[in-house]
């Protein structure tokens, strides 16, 4: 049986890690194990919570209950928590999805472990490294053992990193093996749009009309925290629903929500406020959201995994960012990047409700991207290129190195070499 462990901590990588349990679930049961550690970097019922409610995501082993913080004291607490559970369980892979600090978090706790990591969403680049997320994701990619990105662009990008395509096993974190293989969030959307169909009545419980209404989400620290950036966002959404009577619907990020008296004039703030036609809502559950896509006439957000969905459902996509990973979805004149300016987020805003988008080639997959990275997961370590790096533990992180707490737990109280020798042996022959 292989042991695996899933980082998850941010609300979309909870819900990218239900394609991946519902894979092991249905076709692996009997050949993999997963764990699941929450860092708790999100933690607010409605950011957490309300997934594993939904989407039938095993409850974590572990929670670190890290919560909010500077980057450098979050991320940090997420590693001494991870470094002691990895220590303890030696799993023979340690899975991470994207690019949030829980993400980078896990990649230096099993890269110094000598823990193969598979990177699940590897290989997109913003080519901005002042997003906290382009440096967690390059960090990530390169240190990992499997590389799955979901795009064409994607595998191009590693490649141009000196990521090999034709890499032959054994794989480790130093000759990495990458694949292109369709995105998880698309094996999800398909398996759960019809059940949000079914089960959400969030289009009744705030009066939207389907077809007829904007959905947007905004939560990027440069547009909550910059006003001016806010205040523009805001501006073009009160304008095109006065404009063109056209409902808005905003589930909104708590850092959002909270920053949106501070941040925005007293003006556009008092005109959203009075405009009957916008409705700004805690963050949604995925099958709410998945309604909210399905039904909208066109999205705008800052979100990466919203523009996914957005083009999924074939929905025009207006994208409050300089840039974006998710290059397909311009490229197939389904999405507009118009960053946070108020002219060209309502200029795109028109232009989508003019001349909808006609062509959203099949870019993501076949949705069933998990499957495929279970297959290479249990591919390397039943033998086919499974490298024994994580084997040739240094001296150094003998127990004598552990931290107290560590120690204390009982769980280690054989040397490490030996706890490594039994996760190989035990590898080796099941
Ligand atoms: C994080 C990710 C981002 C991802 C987003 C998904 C990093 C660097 N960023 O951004 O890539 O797109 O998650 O949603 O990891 N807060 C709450 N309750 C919660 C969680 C957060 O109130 O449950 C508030 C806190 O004020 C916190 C702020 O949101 O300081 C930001 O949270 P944090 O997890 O640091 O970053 P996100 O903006 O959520
Ligand atoms: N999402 C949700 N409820 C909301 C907002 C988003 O379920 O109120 C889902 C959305 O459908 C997508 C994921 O969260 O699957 C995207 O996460 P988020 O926008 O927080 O982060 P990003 O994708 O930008 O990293």
């Amino acid at each position: 049986m292989l042991k695996i462990i899933t980082v998850i901590g941010a609300r979309p990588q909870i819900i990218k890690a239900a394609a991946l349990s519902r894979a092991i679930h249905n076709h692996f049961s009997q050949r993999i194990r997963e764990i699941i550690i929450h860092t708790g970097q999100h933690y607010d019922a409605g950011m957490s919570q309300v997934f594993f409610d939904e989407l039938g995501i095993p409850e974590p082993h572990y929670n670190l209950g890290v919560g909010s913080g500077p980057h450098g004291r979050q991320t940090a607490r997420m590693i001494e928590g991870l470094e002691n559970i990895l220590l303890n369980e030696q799993p023979g892979f340690l899975v991470l999805y994207g690019d949030t600090n829980s993400t980078l978090a896990g990649a230096i706790a099993a890269s110094k472990l000598h823990i193969p990591i598979v990177h699940i969403e590897a290989g997109l680049r913003s080519f901005n490294k002042s997003m906290p997320e382009e440096i967690n994701r390059i960090m990530c990619d390169h240190v990992s053992t499997l590389l799955f990105s979901p795009t064409e662009t994607g595998l191009a990008n590693l490649i141009r990193e000196g990521f090999k395509e034709a890499a032959l096993p054994p794989w480790s974190s130093d000759n990495p093996k990458i694949y292109h293989c369709g995105d998880v969030m698309y094996d999800n959307t398909l398996y759960f749009a019809q059940m949000a169909e079914e089960k959400s009545e969030i289009l009744e419980a705030h009066g939207l009309i389907s077809g007829n209404y904007l959905l947007s989400t905004i939560h990027r620290d440069n547009n909550t925290d910059i006003p001016e950036r806010l205040n523009a966002i805001f501006k073009a959404l009160d304008t095109i629903s006065r404009s063109r009577e056209i409902q808005v619907v905003m589930p909104l990020h708590p850092r959002t929500a909270r920053l949106l008296k501070q941040n925005l004039t007293t003006e556009i703030y008092s005109s959203v406020n009075d405009n009957k036609l916008i409705k700004v809502i805690p963050p949604v559950s995925f099958l709410d959201m998945t309604r909210l896509e399905k039904n909208a006439r066109l999205i705008l957000t800052d979100s990466g995994g919203v523009q996914k969905e957005a083009y999924f459902f074939e929905k025009p996509c207006v994208i409050a960012r300089s840039e974006t990973e998710w290059v397909e979805i311009v490229e197939a004149g389904a999405g507009i990047i118009a960053d946070a300016d108020s002219e060209r987020l309502s200029n795109a805003l028109e232009a989508f409700l003019d001349h909808p988008p006609i062509q959203y080639p099949k870019v993501f997959g076949d949705g069933e991207a998990a499957r495929f990275i279970c297959d290479q997961m249990l591919k390397m370590a039943e033998g086919e290129g499974y490298s024994k790096t994580h084997k040739a533990v240094k001296d150094d992180l003998h127990d004598k190195n552990l931290p107290d707490e560590t120690k204390k737990s009982g769980e280690l109280s054989i040397p490490m070499n030996d706890a490594f020798r039994m996760t190989d042996d035990k590898l080796k022959s099941e």
